[in-house]
């Protein structure tokens, strides 16, 4: 869900624009982050964690851990809660990864 408008801050919601998360094509807004473009579409799960494999979602929201890395425009490792959305942003969960997880794990 998008806040329309904030009790504080006023109107929010900018010009539409149309990103595509596993190439399905969701609605977002301008200056939106990607991490909450993907929130408000209901997309918490951003990744797999390198060394348990599970998945994960926003923790720090403000660029400060790697939780929220997802591949954007074929990109890897991007920070989506510091990344702002933009028309056609391709956008893909960091599921595999299987070169640092192999070496996180030592194999
Ligand atoms: S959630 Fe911590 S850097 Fe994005």
């Amino acid at each position: 869900m998008h806040i329309k408008h904030h009790p504080v801050l006023g109107e929010q919601l900018q010009k539409q624009v149309k990103i595509f998360f596993k190439d399905e094509p969701l609605a977002a807004y301008e200056h939106q982050s990607v991490a909450a473009a993907l929130m408000a579409n209901d997309i918490k799960k951003l990744g797999l964690s390198r060394n348990l494999i599970q998945p994960r979602g926003l923790f720090c929201s403000r660029g400060r851990c790697c939780s929220c890395y997802m591949t954007v425009n074929g990109e890897d490792h991007v920070r989506t809660c510091m990344t702002k959305v933009e028309e056609g942003m391709k956008i893909y969960p960091n599921d595999e990864d299987p070169e640092v997880r192999s070496e996180c794990r030592g194999d």
